[in-house]
């Protein structure tokens, strides 16, 4: 009895002694790491013009364990290209049709630019009737909106709000979405063209023209337009739509060659050169990190990274935003060979350019879960659908004129950091005292547990003493009678 007590009372604290010890060494490693990250956020910028750029991350509420990119820097020097990586060239498969396979191919594809009073019921009309009454393949049409036409007539039907080609059933079920706001004339050029691409390649295909109107800002929102585009063709089940492609208004592809087709795996970026239409000037070449102008990929890609973020107002920012999610996801994208990837540029004012594009690069990848296409649906309002054949034409409300996003003032910033420290504060307290009680309360358990067992141990070694006495009772016996 003595013995288990004087056990009980040296080891509780040493016992206590050692896990505080621990204890206290683990919160002061955490609370360095977290003072020493906080400090790299917020004291690298090493000029005032970096600290400018950097400004927004004071009024921000981003929590200090995220990997924040300094974002210029980070995309001169960071590849998101795929290094060894082959671009999917499956055999011919006679039940599933891939593009390489089609018959129709002719490398360099005879875009037009159609006459300025082209209207979007002449494209009807044009792939309706005046391209199936065309017999000889060679033949050069002429219309009221366009003169030397020489798309080929390729069987074509169109059925619930898809165009198939007529006995053959591609290996993809595509949905081109198209971004808009003013390029009118940009949008009716590209959907006469691309209608005669996508069927040299035999595709299975629906158009969407997404215009930002209602009220007609300036300011243009890519991101929140092809989400919203995402969630119409997602709500629109029996479309069953399998490969997205995400493309420029004013870019029409110029070789046939160039897969209109999604990778399993990746993305694919298919704007490598580019020409203005009329220019001598020849091709541009877009940076390595740009992902913008045609993208291709498949639904379950576009969910990964949450698609798009909802932030950026104004011209540019939004795809490189977009790159930077699929590095965060361990993403990288797949590019067409130079001499496919070539498009030509149809001319546009520019647009006005968003000037809080790089801070919000800056954090890109901190909101990728809480910014983009799951959260879409309060910020648009969908004002008409059109449809024809040729294009779905979605009015959209992207809500132009509210921010439904607010940064925080400082005087917010500083309360949310000083509930932020006194949720640490009040938290380390409880975990500590929950600790303690909890090792306590354990050790009681334990000690209980012994003094419980203690009589049985007792009785179990009296009925033992009164075995072994019985049984050298029984040999003494024994031996006594054999004497
Ligand atoms: C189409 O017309 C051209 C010249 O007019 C002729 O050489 C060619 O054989 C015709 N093709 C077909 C398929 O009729
Ligand atoms: C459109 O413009 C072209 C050339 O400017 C002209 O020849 C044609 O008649 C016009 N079409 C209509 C329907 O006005
Ligand atoms: C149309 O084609 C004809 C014959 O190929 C050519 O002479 C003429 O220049 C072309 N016109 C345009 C506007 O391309
Ligand atoms: C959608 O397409 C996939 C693959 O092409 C197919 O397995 C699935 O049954 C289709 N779903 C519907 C609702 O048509």
């Amino acid at each position: 009895m003595r013995k288990i007590y004087w056990r009980r009372n040296s080891l509780t604290p040493i016992i206590f002694l050692v896990l505080l010890i621990c204890f206290i060494t683990f919160i002061t490693t955490f609370h360095i790491n977290q003072e020493s990250i906080i400090s790299f956020i917020y004291h690298t910028p090493n000029n005032c013009d970096e600290l400018a750029r950097n400004s927004l991350l004071h009024q921000s509420t981003i929590p200090p364990y995220h990997l924040l990119i300094p974002y210029q820097e980070f995309a001169m020097r960071t590849s998101i290209s795929c290094h060894s990586y082959k671009l999917d060239e499956p055999k011919k498969n006679p039940s599933k049709l891939h593009p390489r396979h089609s018959q129709y191919l002719r490398g360099k594809f005879p875009y037009i630019v159609p006459y300025s009073n082209i209207t979007f019921n002449d494209i009807e009309n044009f792939y309706t009737k005046i391209l199936v009454t065309k017999k000889n393949q060679t033949k050069i049409l002429r219309t009221s909106f366009a003169s030397n036409i020489s798309f080929e007539n390729v069987p074509y039907i169109y059925i619930n709000d898809m165009w198939h080609p007529v006995g053959v059933i591609s290996a993809q079920r595509t949905a081109i979405l198209i971004p808009l706001q003013g390029r009118d004339f940009n949008a009716k050029t590209f959907i006469f063209n691309i209608h005669a691409f996508a069927r040299r390649q035999l595709l299975t295909y629906t158009i969407l023209l997404i215009e930002q109107v209602h009220p007609l800002g300036h300011r243009f929102n890519k991101g929140r337009l092809f989400n919203a585009g995402v969630r119409y063709i997602q709500n629109q089940e029996s479309l069953n739509i399998t490969c997205l492609i995400l493309h420029d208004v004013d870019l029409i592809p110029e070789n046939d060659g160039n897969f209109y087709t999604c990778e399993p795996i990746h993305p694919k970026h298919t704007t490598i050169r580019v020409q203005q239409v009329g220019s001598k000037r020849g091709y541009t070449r877009y940076y390595e990190f740009l992902i913008g102008g045609v993208l291709l990929l498949t639904m379950d890609l576009y969910k990964k990274v949450n698609g798009f973020s909802n932030l950026y107002w104004g011209w540019g920012g939004e795809d490189d935003d977009l790159s930077l999610r699929f590095i965060q996801r361990r993403i990288c994208v797949v590019r067409p060979s130079d001499g496919l990837a070539i498009y030509a540029a149809l001319p546009h004012p520019r647009g006005q350019r968003n000037n809080a594009r790089f801070n919000l690069l800056t954090w890109s990848t901190v909101r990728l879960d809480t910014d983009g296409f799951a959260q879409i649906d309060p910020m648009i309002r969908f004002v008409e659908i059109q449809k024809r054949s040729t294009v779905t034409h979605i009015k959209l409300d992207v809500n132009a004129n509210e921010d439904l996003y607010k940064a925080p003032s400082m005087e917010e910033y500083q309360s949310l950091t000083d509930q932020t420290d006194e949720h640490i504060t009040t938290t380390r307290k409880t975990i500590v005292n929950n600790d303690l009680s909890l090792i306590e309360s354990t050790l009681n358990e334990k000690i209980n547990e012994v003094d419980n067992l203690l009589p049985k141990v007792k009785h179990d070694h009296k009925s033992n003493k009164d075995e072994i006495a019985s049984v050298t009772n029984f040999l003494e016996k024994a031996i006594a009678e054999h004497r």
